[in-house]
């Protein structure tokens, strides 16, 4: 843990960075802290003859190893014996054959921000690293990208802008393109075309026994790979539809409450949700409840984004019924689609994006409306727990994402293995935290007890709708892949026809 690195930039609240750079905030090389077991038992110069020239074996104690072994949450983090880097498809179809031939552990890092706690049973094997298979190539016809199984979202999008292109990829420039995808995949997008995974075409697989396929709307893996994809294979690369850019420009208002306002804002936030989710396409609400000391030193503070698209200035049909509730600070901006990173402070240089050593679990709930008073319920557990001086969790957030849905429920909704696409906000408190195992049940039960509040208010009983890519790692199959019998049979079968040794079942593992 970089105790100094985390005093100096973290303590900046995400959005409050907004356009501030932060060049100086990068942490200092981090160092490898973690116990591992030894490479015992792993033959690696047998390994290393089926691999290609540019693949890399890399031990514990390079530079190397500690960089691509880094992750962004170390609550619970795998430690794998070596790690190989893949250079070439091949790559990895090899070494998940050779670890299937001798009964070895593997786990495929991509952007390294998965936080499952579950990930921490893989205490011993082969990481595969992806990053290096980032390649981009746009079809002649302009209807598609076929893309690298490591390519990072900021890449894609960046030369998809430069040929005025774009795709449905997740908002927040670090983590990979197919992380989140595989889970089903939000971005700011969807409202029009579906989810990340919606966009597929075909992808490049390589199976638990190292055979790598290429699949596509023919093959029965192809219902899973989309929303429960991390379970049944590696992908080594996908082909997805992309679009022209219709409206480069995007505008934001950064609208900051104080808490006594929380009713009032979500009353406002909720209008048009009501409407079964009717909202138009180009707008989106997002919100933060963190703490900024300069504005309340004593509690957190509601920070509201309005997002809109192909406009300058966000239409004040949507900003003035905030307006009007009296906000402590307005902040309008105006630039492109490729600003919106920086605008809610996750771009490549923003602190989330950074490995600072802290512990990140979320507790994610998906909602169809705001229930203020469960909210409040909340809120009165939440503020206290993560205010005051010298708190541990000072830097939690609690996100309220309200992304435009349109696209994503137009689609049947056993299209896919993604289960929740009728619901409209995706809810997650994040416990930010130095390692501290004393603290670890305490932020597990905080954490569930703020969702079990905000559940309440779902009618939904004990049914819980959980993003299986904010999952903290114990929310179970159903939660994240959707109550009905005949989901959890599909996906069973596959599973069990796939990986019948459960290689891929450190991450949402289907039961
Ligand atoms: C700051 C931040 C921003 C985020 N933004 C978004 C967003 O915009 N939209 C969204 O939907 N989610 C988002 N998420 C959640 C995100 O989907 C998950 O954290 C996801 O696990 C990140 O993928 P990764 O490649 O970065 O992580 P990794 O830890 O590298 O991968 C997570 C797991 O996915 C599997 N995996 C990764 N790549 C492959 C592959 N090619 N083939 C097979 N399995 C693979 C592995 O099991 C791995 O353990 C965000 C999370 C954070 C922390
Ligand atoms: C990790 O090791 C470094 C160097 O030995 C040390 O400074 C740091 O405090 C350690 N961090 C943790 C979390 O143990
Ligand atoms: C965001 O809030 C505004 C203002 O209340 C509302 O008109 C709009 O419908 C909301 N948008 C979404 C996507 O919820
Ligand atoms: C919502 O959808 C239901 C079923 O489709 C319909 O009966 C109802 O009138 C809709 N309500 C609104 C406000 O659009
Ligand atoms: C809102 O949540 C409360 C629990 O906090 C619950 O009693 C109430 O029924 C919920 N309201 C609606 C409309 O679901």
């Amino acid at each position: 843990m970089q105790t100094h690195g985390v005093a100096t930039c973290v303590g900046i609240a995400w959005a409050v960075l907004l356009a501030v750079p932060i060049v100086s905030c990068s942490p200092a090389s981090l160092s490898d802290n973690s116990t591992r077991t030894p490479a015992k038992g792993i033959d690696v110069g047998k390994l290393a003859r089926f691999l290609s020239p540019t693949a890399k074996i890399l031990f514990p104690g390079s530079t190397d190893f500690t960089a691509y072994t880094a992750r962004w949450s170390n609550l619970e983090p795998p430690t794998p014996s070596i790690v190989v880097v893949a250079g070439i498809e091949k790559d990895v179809s090899k070494t998940v054959k050779f670890a299937f031939d001798y009964n070895i552990p593997i786990l495929a890092y991509n952007g390294h921000h998965g936080t499952h706690t579950t990930l921490g049973k893989m205490d011993y094997g082969i990481e595969i690293y992806l990053p290096q298979l980032n390649t981009i190539t746009i079809a002649k016809d302009m209807t598609s990208v076929t893309v690298g199984g490591g390519v990072n979202v900021k890449t894609l999008i960046d030369t998809l802008w430069e040929a005025g292109k774009q795709a449905v990829t997740g908002w927040c420039e670090c983590v990979s393109f197919l992380g989140p995808a595989l889970g089903g995949g939000h971005g700011w997008l969807q409202g029009h075309h579906g989810l990340i995974s919606d966009q597929f075409l075909s992808m490049n697989v390589v199976l638990a026994n190292g055979d790598l396929k290429t699949i596509d709307a023919h093959s029965d893996m192809w219902w899973g790979m989309r929303g429960a994809g991390h379970n049944l294979g590696i992908v080594t690369s996908v082909t997805t539809k992309i679009y022209d850019i219709v409206s480069p420009n995007w505008a934001i208002e950064t609208i900051i409450f104080s808490g006594d306002k929380l009713k009032a804002v979500y009353e406002a936030a909720n209008k048009d949700l009501l409407q079964n989710g009717t909202q138009s396409s180009d707008i989106h609400n997002w919100s933060y409840w963190q703490n900024d000391a300069s504005l309340d030193p004593n509690n957190p503070v509601i920070i509201m984004f309005v997002v809109q698209e192909g406009v300058d200035v966000v239409d004040p049909r949507y900003t003035t019924p905030f307006h009007d509730i009296g906000p402590l600070m307005i902040t309008p901006q105006s630039g492109t689609y490729k600003d919106l990173a920086a605008w809610t402070g996750i771009a490549k240089e923003s602190p989330p994006c950074q490995d600072f050593g802290l512990n990140n679990p979320r507790f994610p709930i998906y909602l169809n409306e705001y229930n203020t008073t469960a909210m409040q319920k909340a809120w009165d557990i939440y503020a206290p727990a993560i205010s005051g001086e010298n708190n541990p969790y000072s830097l939690s957030i609690f996100m309220w994402e309200d992304y435009a849905t349109a696209g994503v429920r137009a689609r049947g909704v056993k299209s896919t293995a993604f289960a929740f696409r009728q619901d409209l906000i995706l809810a997650a408190p994040l416990i930010i935290y130095a390692p501290n195992k004393a603290r670890d049940l305490a932020v597990e039960q905080l954490g569930n007890k703020l969702r079990e509040l905000v559940q309440e208010g779902t009618g939904r009983g004990s049914e819980l709708h959980a993003y299986v890519n904010y999952a903290y790692g114990t929310e179970g199959p159903e939660a994240w892949y959707g109550y009905e019998p005949w989901r959890q049979n599909r996906l069973r079968t596959l599973k069990k026809k796939y990986d019948p040794k459960g290689k891929f079942s450190f991450y949402g593992p289907i039961a």
